[in-house]
């Protein structure tokens, strides 16, 4: 049983309890529930001969913080508690957005709520929005404060009326917190500047080359082309700095118990705005190692499930996402395994699906989507996953060589192939990306562009041709018909839902153009917007899709993620099948055709969906036909079956 279960023992355990809102009394029953694990994963990263007075603050600390919980959110732990594993519904759609680029800042975004109503909406991931350096500052991902409003996003009152108005329309907020760096102008970093040793033992800094050589030889490199090498030497102290990400973002050393301490009060500042997930961004680089790729280590996982049972503690109605874009196999462990599984994170972003969907589409194949997910373990019961088709960042080919010569193809040829597909290289193909970070040595490269541009509407716009218009929308349509009926949340990528293409702005910013993930951080269309209802345009008929889509994953219950999902068997090599499970026979079958023609499947593959079960696809309402003992699916039609 994973802590999480425990709690909702204990409120239906002392219902006077939740019924006097006794919250002070239900926060000491959460710290002697998580006690025991809280000083157990403590001391396995700071050893207790050590660091027992570390342990000591962090215990007088808890409780502090936890008198910060604003009343509403108290009230709002209680129930998230008592209704347990929330996340996991059917009734959750989310959307990912700028601020800035949605619609001009926090006021603009609290004016388009109505917007997100009306396509269904009701959860936000809102990029960084706290203060940054001036120039180039990955998109806010360096942070110079977690919780201090960036000016031209508006202030932190505006940011409170927005919580507060998405509690009322009960749209869920996700937000970053930027846990494994700081920027460079941070106050500790400025401190560390300045010689302040205490603030210096906050970063990985150096006197000279022989730690960070020895470091080199192991880790490595996130920006290969923009930046290289994992070191930035600070001329002012003299010193080499950790930079995994960008040299204007300075690894945190974790290894130092001040520095948990302290990130602890900023994610607790952070949540306390209203805040219902947190996404921890680059979390598998939390722990460093000499000799290691400091990823997905051990200890990085202690940490996060240290911050989760202390946050469970003060915090119980907020969860966490993984962001964790690694092997299929590392991805999953973030859930939590062995002694902490289900206390890690409880959601966690399905990277693999993401990128075998990708490949899918550029093969016309399912042959590598079913090996990889056929070869996944089953995530536990309390975990779910973020969903989606492409986020701000790139696409990288996440999934296993061993998995794509076991197919019988050529791993090397393979990626190769894919990123030709996408980036440009070959004439014939409707995708229109760009290459990011193509190391020439290894062959690596990511894939940055639009939803729409990569499935080919940019091209086909160009080329003022219906027919692959049409064949574009269709395919936008089923790449979000799967990630909406694929168990879990689904996040929309604010624009994909009209057919926003590339943004080539970037180009001409200077601190912008050496980052190409730009070209996917469209700004929201309002004048196409303005004019959906003419039902005509593609932005419209985009649109009205999503809108059914969500409508209709609203009303099945099946939806919601119970680790209900089977893959199925179509015998079409072209044509992805599974099946949302239930146990009251309720179950809805999704089809997919990946390919350009026309696929059949076999009467005998639908199972009890035949013909005599009178199925219906929910996404048109209609019943199907099964002719001479074949289903027909259109090129890149979606179906999702209910039996009649
Ligand atoms: C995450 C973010 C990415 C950022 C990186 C460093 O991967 O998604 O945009 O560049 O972390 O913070
Ligand atoms: C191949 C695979 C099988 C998959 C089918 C559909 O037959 O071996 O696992 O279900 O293709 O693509």
């Amino acid at each position: 049983m994973n802590q999480t279960s425990l709690h909702h023992y204990i409120v239906s355990a002392y219902p006077t309890l939740v019924k006097e809102k006794n919250f002070d009394r239900l926060f000491d029953l959460r710290l002697s529930a998580n006690l025991t694990l809280i000083k157990d994963l403590f001391f396995k990263l700071y050893p207790e001969q050590r660091h027992k007075e570390s342990f000591h603050e962090l215990l007088e600390t808890l409780p502090k913080l936890y008198k910060k919980r604003p009343m509403p959110l108290r009230a709002q732990d209680i129930e998230r508690i008592e209704k347990a594993s929330w996340y996991q519904s059917e009734n959750i759609v989310g959307m990912q957005l700028y601020v800035d680029h949605f619609n001009h800042d926090l006021k603009g975004l609290i004016d388009k709520i109505g917007y997100f109503e009306k396509l269904g909406v009701n959860f936000l991931h809102i990029m960084p929005i706290t203060t940054r350096p001036k120039g180039e500052n990955d998109g806010g991902y360096a942070v110079n404060s977690y919780h201090e409003v960036e000016k031209r996003f508006g202030t932190k009152k505006d940011l409170l009326t927005l919580t507060e108005k998405l509690r009322e329309h009960k749209i869920y907020l996700m937000l970053d917190f930027v846990a494994n760096h700081t920027s460079n102008e941070f106050s500790w970093a400025k401190k560390a500047v300045q010689g302040d040793k205490k603030y210096q033992d906050y970063y990985y800094i150096f006197p000279d080359r022989s730690i960070p050589d020895q470091f080199e030889k192991t880790l490595p490199e996130i920006f290969p082309m923009t930046a290289p090498g994992n070191f930035t030497y600070n001329a002012t102290m003299g010193k080499w700095v950790m930079t995994v990400f960008n040299e204007y973002q300075w690894d945190l050393n974790y290894s130092n118990p001040e520095v948990f301490l302290d990130m602890l009060s900023n994610l607790m500042k952070l949540v306390n705005l209203g805040v219902d997930v947190v996404r921890l961004d680059a979390l598998a680089f939390l722990w460093k190692k000499m000799a290691t790729q400091s990823q997905n280590l051990p200890e990085a996982h202690a940490l996060i499930a240290l911050f989760r049972m202390c946050l469970q503690v003060i915090a119980p109605g907020v969860v966490f996402l993984a962001e964790a874009i690694v092997a299929p196999t590392e991805i999953i462990k973030y859930f939590g395994t062995g002694s902490i599984e289900g206390n890690e994170c409880e959601i966690a972003y399905n990277a693999t699906l993401m990128a075998l969907l990708w490949d899918a589409v550029a093969t016309k194949k399912t042959i590598l989507l079913y090996k990889n997910l056929r070869s996944l373990p089953i995530k536990p019961n309390a975990g779910t996953w973020i969903n989606y088709i492409r986020c701000h960042d790139d696409i990288g080919l996440g999934f296993e060589d061993h998995h794509i010569n076991e197919i019988g193809w050529d791993a090397k040829e393979h990626r190769k192939f894919l990123l030709d597909y996408y980036c440009q290289r070959f004439s014939w193909s409707p995708a229109k990306g760009m290459m990011f970070m193509y190391n020439p040595k290894t062959g690596d490269g990511r894939i940055t562009g639009s939803c729409a541009s990569l499935l080919g509407l940019e091209k086909a716009l160009e080329e003022n041709d219906s027919t692959k218009i049409q064949q574009a929308v269709d395919k936008i349509i089923m790449m979000y018909g799967i990630i909406l009926s694929y168990g879990g949340i689904p996040l929309i990528y604010a624009g994909d839902e009209i057919g926003t293409l590339n943004d080539y702005s970037f180009l001409s910013d200077k601190d912008k153009r050496t980052d190409n993930r730009w070209v996917n951080r469209p700004y929201q269309d309002w004048e196409a917007i303005a004019n959906l209802d003419t039902g005509k345009t593609y932005h419209s008929k985009l649109f009205f899709a999503f809108q059914n889509l969500i409508k209709k994953r609203k009303e099945t219950p099946v939806f919601a993620d119970g680790n209900n999902l089977e893959l199925h068997d179509s015998h079409n090599p072209h044509v992805l099948m599974y099946e949302r499970t239930s146990v009251k026979n309720e179950g809805v079958l999704i089809l997919c055709n990946f390919d350009e023609a026309p696929q059949w499947v076999d009467e005998n593959q639908l199972g009890s969906y035949g013909k005599a079960s009178k199925a219906k696809d929910l996404i048109v309402g209609k019943g199907i036909k099964i002719n001479e003992g074949t289903l027909l699916l259109h090129p890149y039609q979606i179906l999702w079956l209910k039996k009649g």
